[in-house]
């Protein structure tokens, strides 16, 4: 891996159109109008969000950078980035859904589908017609992707291959129409074996497999899938044979930035939380805003929410860079969601402890976005991986 962008050499030339602006108020408006007063019921019950999802479909933005012909919104990295701040804010599960579906979804079909794969599974998911899922885990194999042991075997008439195997935690995976999948076609060539293919999850021999009990982002649904004897017809291989696992990293890649992004949207709203609150709450002949322990709180959950904000921002440009010079914007990505995943830890811990008692209660939710912060560090490459990644980046080492 090489550094992709000097960042000492570049100044931060990012501005909202009015097109951003409205496309933010106007998600803004949909997720505390809609999603707010929704999102602890869905919590306690885990169950998935269709309505308020198919309600973004409509409003594009489940396919938010894909161009409009095929069944997208047709804006920006920024936009996407906007979207998932406003969405995120509200609530958390239905960010993680929408992410996948666009950026690690329709992303990957856009970059690596011909024009038939996109005709057929990327307009209904693009439209949020139809809801889509990306398959890279399995038990076994978690961070170190390249070691998994599903497998797809080409039949002699060259016209399917069968796939075996289980994944794990695949977003979306109790619900999805259409899973882009990463398996093994070449096993002793280890991560250069990988394929990947798109899985109509409604052929035989698709299994949804038990879905997860998790600690936060209970209404996004997660599960295990199951390959028994599965045919995919050949056409629905996505690249080449061998492809798959740079496609998995490539879009992994716009999935990190939008994880970001997911991690900046429960910060804020745990520090407005936690703002309004110090100002309420009286202790010791006032409001505990003005002691200084809480404002040194104040101070730093303030001051790394908007340095996440800057890393995400530079991401987007390099993202929108990229789209230009087909270069590569791992390290920023990287760093974007580093920072802002370990801010939304932190912001949501201090959050709690400024909400005292009530920050552990139910009744407020503060204790829902200290548990939905957590995964942020998690999934779509742990902050461990993200400090590989960068550090290899800049060492220059693979
Ligand atoms: N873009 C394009 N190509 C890339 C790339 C990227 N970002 N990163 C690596 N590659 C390429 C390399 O150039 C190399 O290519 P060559 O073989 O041609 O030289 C190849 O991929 C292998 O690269 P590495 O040797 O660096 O691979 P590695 O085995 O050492 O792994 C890793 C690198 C960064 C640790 C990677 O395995 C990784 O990111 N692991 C974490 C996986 C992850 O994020 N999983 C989450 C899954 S999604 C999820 O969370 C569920 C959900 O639904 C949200």
């Amino acid at each position: 891996m090489v550094a992709t962008h000097d960042l000492n050499d570049q100044a931060l030339t990012l501005a909202l159109t009015d097109e951003h602006r409205m496309l933010r108020d106007a998600v803004r408006d949909f997720a505390q109008k809609e999603i707010v007063p929704i999102a602890a019921e869905y919590d306690e019950s885990g169950d998935f969000p269709l309505d308020t999802i198919r309600k973004m479909g409509e409003m594009g933005l489940m396919g938010i950078e894909v161009p409009e012909e095929y069944g997208g919104a047709g804006m920006d990295a920024l936009s996407y980035v906007l979207t998932m701040i406003e969405v995120a804010k509200a609530d958390a599960s239905h960010s993680t859904i929408v992410s996948v579906n666009n950026s690690l979804y329709c992303h990957g079909l856009m970059k690596f589908g011909t024009e038939e794969q996109k005709q057929r599974f990327l307009v209904p998911v693009a439209s949020g017609e139809k809801i889509g899922a990306y398959s890279l885990t399995e038990p076994m194999s978690g961070s170190d992707a390249g070691t998994m042991q599903s497998r797809a075997v080409l039949n002699d008439a060259g016209t399917h291959y069968r796939i075996n195997g289980r994944k794990s935690w695949v977003t979306s995976g109790p619900v999805a129409d259409y899973i882009i999948l990463f398996t093994l076609t070449e096993p002793e060539q280890k991560h250069k074996g990988v394929s990947a293919f798109m899985i109509d999850t409604s052929l035989p021999g698709f299994i949804r497999g038990k879905k997860e009990p998790k600690l936060g982002i209970r209404a996004s649904a997660t599960s295990e899938i199951i390959f028994e004897d599965y045919d995919c017809p050949v056409e629905n291989l996505l690249g080449k044979p061998g492809d798959g696992f740079k496609i998995a990293m490539t879009v992994l890649d716009a999935g990190r930035i939008g994880i970001a992004a997911q991690a900046l949207g429960i910060a804020e709203a745990a520090y407005e939380a936690s703002i309004q609150y110090a100002r309420e709450r009286e202790a010791f002949g006032g409001p505990i805003g003005q002691f200084q322990m809480i404002q040194q709180k104040i101070a730093d959950m303030k001051t790394r929410i908007e340095a996440s904000r800057l890393l995400i921002y530079n991401a987007v440009l390099a993202k929108e860079r990229a789209k230009k010079d087909g270069g590569r914007y791992t390290l920023e990505a990287s760093m974007a969601k580093l920072f802002a995943s370990e801010t939304a830890t932190y912001v949501t811990d201090e959050a709690v402890q400024i909400h005292g008692g009530m920050g552990y209660s139910k009744e407020v939710p503060v204790e829902r976005y200290y548990r939905d912060a957590r995964i942020t560090r998690i999934y779509e490459g742990t902050s461990e991986i993200q400090r590989v990644v960068i550090a290899r980046n800049e060492l220059g080492l693979r």
